[in-house]
């Protein structure tokens, strides 16, 4: 019987494999949604505010198109425009006029915070800050230095905790340590508690290393180092452990959110972050990263809208529960939904 049948069929069972046509479910826009995967709303996007303390530092910032230096009056009128757009999330990076060893002058930022509070609720925006040291510190290093040029982690960590301290009380909704130096998310998280701040939640950048994609930034925020560089706290690129101790870590030490960065280039990295830690892990799309973007653009090599549509669906593939982007503001001319 099964002699028989098989005679009936075709000698080489080859002919009888159809050829596997993928191109099937490419064939229209609705059949590639259908079978979609990723997708992502604009509440999904955090947007990046740099605020200046001098008037005359406020200007457009090169390499990211869209983005500017804002006063903090103008960063109100920015407010406005993006809340239009449906942007509720917001990384506000403080850019100090005067540079200090220590003993810095956050209060431009407190008044900027409290103005833009006043503007929008809780439930309208959401403040995160941008906490590190390197746009205050006259070396532009994220760590203080001791008199014989190391790194004095106390004096750090105590800094660090002074700041979030006075962003919360201006009204911040929440903390974002960019300086990866040890212990910093439990210094917060100790000191936040201490002084009735319990409900601010922690968006630890995590896995942060060490990259030339930063560049477009630190024209913005004035902070590169005047000396050195960061690859004595920021992690090497070659690193995976690193990144995955470093998360993991800042979980144990009760941060709320993780973070990948440069997100682009840390992709293999967010899912494994997220499973080993049971938190949510944004991808933070970094000034480089976006700058390329906008240059390959320019150079005519590809469609800028495109181009950020397609890696932020990348960087959802790879897991990210959020993404922080400079054009989150683009997300409504996008076609993103509100949520
Ligand atoms: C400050 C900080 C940096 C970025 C975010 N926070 C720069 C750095 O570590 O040198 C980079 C963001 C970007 O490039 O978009 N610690
Ligand atoms: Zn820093």
């Amino acid at each position: 019987m099964l002699e028989r049948n098989r005679a009936a069929l075709p000698s080489s069972l080859d002919t009888l494999a159809p050829t596997r046509r993928l191109q099937r479910l490419r064939r229209t826009a609705p059949l590639r949604d259908l079978v979609a995967e990723t997708g992502f709303t604009r509440s999904q996007l955090v947007q990046p505010l740099f605020i200046v303390e001098d008037p005359a530092d406020a200007r457009d910032i090169a390499g990211l198109p869209g983005n500017a230096r804002l006063t903090p009056e103008s960063a109100l009128a920015r407010l406005d425009a993006d809340l239009e757009s449906g942007v509720r999330q917001f990384l506000l990076f403080p850019v100090p006029a005067r540079k200090h060893a220590r003993d810095f002058e956050p209060a431009f930022i407190c008044e900027t915070i409290a103005l833009l509070r006043r503007r929008a609720t809780r439930e309208d925006a959401t403040f995160w800050l941008d906490t590190c040291l390197c746009s205050y510190t006259a070396d532009g290093h994220c760590c203080l230095h001791d008199a014989r040029g190391e790194q004095d982690l106390p004096a750090t960590l105590d800094a660090l905790a002074g700041l979030a301290l006075d962003y919360a009380a201006a009204g911040a909704d929440g903390i974002a340590p960019s300086d990866m130096n040890d212990g910093r998310v439990a210094a917060l998280r100790l000191a936040l508690d201490a002084a009735g701040h319990d409900l601010v939640p922690i968006m630890s950048y995590s896995a942060k290393f060490a990259s030339q994609l930063y560049g477009p930034f630190r024209g913005a925020a004035n902070s590169a180092p005047k000396h050195g560089d960061r690859r004595r706290y920021q992690i090497d690129v070659r690193a995976r452990r690193d990144a995955l101790a470093s998360s993991q870590r800042c979980a144990d030490e009760g941060a709320d959110l993780l973070m990948v960065k440069p997100g682009m280039s840390s992709l293999d990295l967010i899912q494994p972050i997220a499973d080993a830690t049971g938190l949510a892990v944004g991808a933070y799309q970094v000034s480089g990263e976006y700058a390329a973007l906008a240059l390959l653009a320019r150079e005519g090599f590809a469609d800028f809208d495109a181009a950020l549509l397609e890696s932020w669906h990348a960087l959802r593939r790879g897991g990210a529960a959020f993404i922080i982007t400079y054009g989150a503001r683009l997300g409504r001319a996008l076609g993103l939904a509100a949520r």
